[in-house]
């Protein structure tokens, strides 16, 4: 039995919903933790590709439960087009769980989000556009509307009558906008609620459930350790907490239950929206990664920002989520390149900075300071094992692990199942502390 926690070391779009999708095979249930549909997790299967925005990545195995946790924010019409799209694939959403006290984005979250970041003018975050801040703030304010509200058709009206003329208030006095009309969106939720009924669970009770039964439950983050609210680059962060510790408030379980961390990194950097990046490319290799990665985000299409690895907020990343081990993904994207950059420190106002520094203000003005290793200038798509890697992708990865100060236990090449090299088992072989040599 183990209990394992799957995060982004980066900025998101590591690759989680790949190797959760990986680990799923001997995983019992599936759950994520936090976020709402501004995440979007890939899972390619054979031919077909899954584009996952609520449900999580372990859905495509018949036996998983997958469960969508307490600390995500749901957005019943997105989840709903999730399922039906699943469906017409063949996917069977059978084993679909949803905590009741998830709280439910509404269209004045939607609304509000784009209009914020509107007003921001120039100093957008760049968000995703989904409602996520707004759900989450309602959340805090102890004014959002929960799953559990929503299955309640009594009071169910009543309350987001409330909530809709709260709002409508903002949108017509701050923002100039036009009223939402409460009677469409009631009706509207009424029906998701008839739909999302037969799903909706006590989610904490079921995962203590599973606990106690020894079975083996994934958590899946979405966003990356940097998107954290807490502990990501502040204000041009998302509003949870995909780090690990998020797991366990998002889940409803303790920090006892947890066996193992595992972090996902890019073999360099991506980030999309605003805020600072020290290792961005701005030249045409830049613009080579961002190609051969397909660096375009899965929930808005936008252009991913790329830049070379980053050892210092990698080295963070271990530190904030306690990371056992690595899994690296995209290092294919690499395989053109005659030389790679990886930085180890920055220089800060005059000084050499090994860690991240916490003040978004010098954070923005650190200058990456380099290490150049050599490409390898080979494919390595189809390299089964790590003795097939060229050596000087090897040396790459020893650095990276050397650097982070971590196990690397896989190692991905390519979007397929089949593309991925198992260094050591990632649930029951390396831990935090036995750095390989
Ligand atoms: P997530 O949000 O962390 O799940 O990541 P995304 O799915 O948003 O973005 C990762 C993208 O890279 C997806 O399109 C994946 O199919 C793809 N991908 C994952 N691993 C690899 C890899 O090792 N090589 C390549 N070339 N693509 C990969
Ligand atoms: P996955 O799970 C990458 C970014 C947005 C923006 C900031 C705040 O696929 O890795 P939000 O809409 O959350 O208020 O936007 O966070 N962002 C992501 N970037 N991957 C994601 O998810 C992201 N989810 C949010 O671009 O900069
Ligand atoms: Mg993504």
């Amino acid at each position: 039995m183990a209990n394992v926690i799957v995060i982004g070391a980066q900025w998101g779009d590591e690759g989680k919903g790949k190797i959760t999708d990986l680990l799923s095979r001997s995983a019992d249930i599936v759950v994520r933790y936090q976020g709402g549909n501004n995440a979007g997790h890939t899972v390619v299967v054979g031919d077909r590709t899954f584009k996952l925005h609520l449900i999580p990545s372990g859905i495509l195995y018949p036996k998983t439960e997958c469960i969508i946790a307490s600390g995500t924010v749901i957005d019943p019409q997105v989840l709903l087009e999730e399922v039906d799209r699943l469906t017409e694939l063949g996917v069977s959403t059978a084993n679909l769980f949803i905590a009741q006290t998830a709280h439910v984005t509404m269209p004045y979250h939607r609304v509000l989000d784009r209009a914020a970041e509107d007003q921001r003018a120039e100093h957008k975050i760049g968000t995703t556009g989904r409602g996520i801040g707004p759900t989450y703030a309602d959340k805090s304010e102890r004014t959002g509307i929960r799953m559990i509200d929503l299955m309640d058709q009594a009071r169910m009206p009543k309350k987001l009558r409330w909530a809709i003329e709260q709002k409508n208030i903002i949108l017509e006095k701050l923002y100039n906008l036009e009223p939402l009309d409460a009677d469409a969106i009631i009706a509207e939720y009424q029906g998701y609620a008839e739909r999302l009924r037969p799903h909706v669970i006590d989610a904490s009770l079921k995962i203590d459930e599973a606990i106690r039964e020894r079975r083996n439950i994934l958590f899946e983050g979405a966003q990356g350790t940097l998107l954290d609210l807490d502990h990501g680059t502040y204000p041009y962060v998302t509003s949870s907490n995909p780090v690990a510790g998020g797991a366990c408030i998002g889940a409803g379980v303790g920090p006892t239950c947890i066996d193992r961390v595992i972090g996902v990194a890019k073999a360099y950097t991506t980030r999309v929206g605003e805020g600072p990046f020290p290792t961005e490319l701005h030249d045409a290799i830049g613009a080579q990664i961002g190609d051969r990665g397909a660096e375009f985000g899965t929930t808005t299409g936008r252009k991913r920002r790329c830049g070379w690895f980053d050892g210092v907020i990698g080295r963070y990343a271990v530190r904030i989520n306690g990371l056992d081990c690595l899994a690296v993904t995209k290092l294919d994207v690499l395989d053109d390149l005659a030389e790679i950059k990886v930085c180890t420190a920055y220089e800060l106002d005059g000084k050499v900075v090994r860690d991240f520094p916490s003040d978004a203000r010098a954070f923005a003005r650190a200058v990456p300071i380099y290490e150049t290793l050599s490409g390898w200038q080979r494919s390595t798509s189809e390299c089964k094992t790590v003795e097939d890697l060229p050596s000087e992708a090897k040396t790459y990865l020893k650095f990276l692990s050397d650097l982070m100060e971590i196990p690397i236990a896989i190692i991905s090449l390519g979007a397929s199942r089949g593309q991925t090299i198992i260094v050591e088992d990632p649930i029951h072989g390396p831990k935090r502390g036995l750095l390989r040599s």
